[in-house]
């Protein structure tokens, strides 16, 4: 079996979702190796839809293990939430089938109150975050403040890290940020309530997935975010605190990166971003409503509105090297049907010059204007379309001309929400070597 890895290749909420649900079905574990609650993964199910921000979406199957790894933020008391949603519609969430990392660190109330408390100390300068703490507690991690799942479901070490910790918060939030700080015992309940039901949960994940590997399992890594939000390769500052890419399997999953065989960048046919930062091809207006309203684009995890604009070649472009991506698959292609013209950014307009490569070395991309190529559009619904070929000729052309573009093979194309909405062009996709 293979080993196959689903990276959002552009600024999050390309609907890795579905595509990493479709791509479970041959795996036989399910691994997240980043990010945290920040994410909402919207899975289609039939009539059903499911939203989940920490569980892996392997876990909408039966039979597969679902693995949250040491490099994913857990807020405990999410994951207990989405755990008991399951169940209330039906899904069963044993050991057997969720594994959750000891060395994950966890997501504190205290996180949250600093995330929203440093927004408001950067003024224009904020983020935008999501709210749920995940860089207060990236920083931690980094700092080594931060407790793991395995301080949690030890009572003795859990209140030693605990006072410590909260000694240095509720100074901070007092003093630096105004704010009202915590007090230990109840933080320490709540701690100990969810260290007491997740610890059957808990284990050593990255020993678990490597036994599973050496014994020929498939496995799958379900990216979160996009590469335009890496820690490192984003668009700094505006990004999240995690290793967004393929390069965050190995530290964040305990696994070797060298057993990747296989990493597929999901991209929507135009682009979206929330919160603030840097998007060169960003629509304002009638054709970003329309793109809003046809593609449904509010988050899954806060609700907000979604900036849109068309697809950026030259971010993609970069994303896909970054990663080596194996394939794309281009998502919401139903999404600009009815337009006249379809307009791809293929290069940046800055200080007098064109750019064909996405330049990362810049301190301040703000300033980036879009060069637009444009591409005729059709008319024909394809939302019922379910081969390349019968797909209308100029949404053929367009999805040829970005392969093109781009220099990376397009493997699969969705055309709607549902599970069964994706056009697969196994022709598209490498043989293992
Ligand atoms: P944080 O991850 O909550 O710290 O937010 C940092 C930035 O990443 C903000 O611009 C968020 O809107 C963005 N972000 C975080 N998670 C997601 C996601 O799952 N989809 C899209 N944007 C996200």
């Amino acid at each position: 079996m293979s080993t196959q890895s689903v990276f959002g290749a552009q600024w999050g909420d390309e609907g890795k979702g579905k595509i990493i649900d479709l791509l479970a079905r041959e795996a036989d574990v399910v691994v997240r190796y980043q990010g945290g609650a920040n994410a909402g993964h919207t899975v289609v199910v039939g009539t059903e839809k499911y939203v989940l921000h920490l569980l892996p979406s392997g876990i909408l199957h039966e039979g597969k293990i679902n693995m949250i790894g040491n490099g994913v933020a857990v807020d405990p008391v999410v994951l207990l939430q989405e755990i008991d949603e399951l169940a209330a519609r039906g899904h069963r969430i044993g050991p057997d089938r969720l594994r959750l990392s000891a060395a994950a660190h966890a997501i504190l109330e205290v996180h949250k109150r600093i995330d929203h408390a440093s927004e408001r100390w950067r003024g224009d300068g904020r983020i935008g975050t999501t709210g749920r703490g995940i860089g207060p507690a990236y920083a931690d991690k980094a700092f080594r403040t931060g407790l793991r799942m395995a301080d949690l479901i030890d009572s003795k070490r859990l209140r030693q890290r605990l006072t410590a910790f909260l000694a240095e918060k509720n100074a901070l939030l007092e003093r630096v940020h105004g704010a009202e700080p915590f007090d230990l015992e109840e933080v320490h309940a709540v701690c100990s309530r969810v260290g007491a039901r997740l610890a059957p949960f808990v284990t050593d994940t990255g020993r678990e997935l490597r036994r599973l590997w050496r014994e020929g399992k498939g496995i799958l890594f379900e990216g979160a975010q996009g590469v335009m939000l890496d820690i490192d390769h984003g668009t700094y500052p505006f990004v999240t605190s995690s290793s967004t890419g393929v390069g965050g399997i190995a530290p964040g999953a305990g696994f070797p990166p060298n057993a990747i065989e296989r990493a597929y960048g999901v991209a929507k046919a135009y682009c979206t971003r929330v919160g603030e930062g840097p998007f060169p091809s960003e629509l304002n207006g009638r054709e970003a409503d329309r793109i809003r309203e046809a593609g449904n684009e509010y988050g899954a995890t806060t609700g907000r509105p979604r900036r849109c604009g068309w697809l950026d070649a030259v971010a993609l472009r970069y994303a896909l090297e970054l990663n080596g991506a194996t394939g794309l698959v281009i998502t919401n292609l139903d999404v600009l049907t009815g337009f006249e013209e379809i307009l791809v950014c293929t290069g940046y307009r800055v200080d007098g010059r064109t750019l064909q490569d996405y330049p990362a070395e810049r301190a301040d991309l703000g300033d980036l204007k879009p060069v637009y190529e444009r591409h005729r559009g059709w008319h024909e619904d394809i939302t019922a379309t379910r081969s390349f070929e019968e797909l209308p000729e100029a949404a053929r052309d367009y999805v040829e001309w970005v392969e093109s573009l781009l220099g990376f093979p397009i493997v699969m194309v969705s055309v709607g929400p549902e599970r069964d909405q994706v056009i697969p062009r196994p022709d598209r996709v490498p043989a293992l070597t």
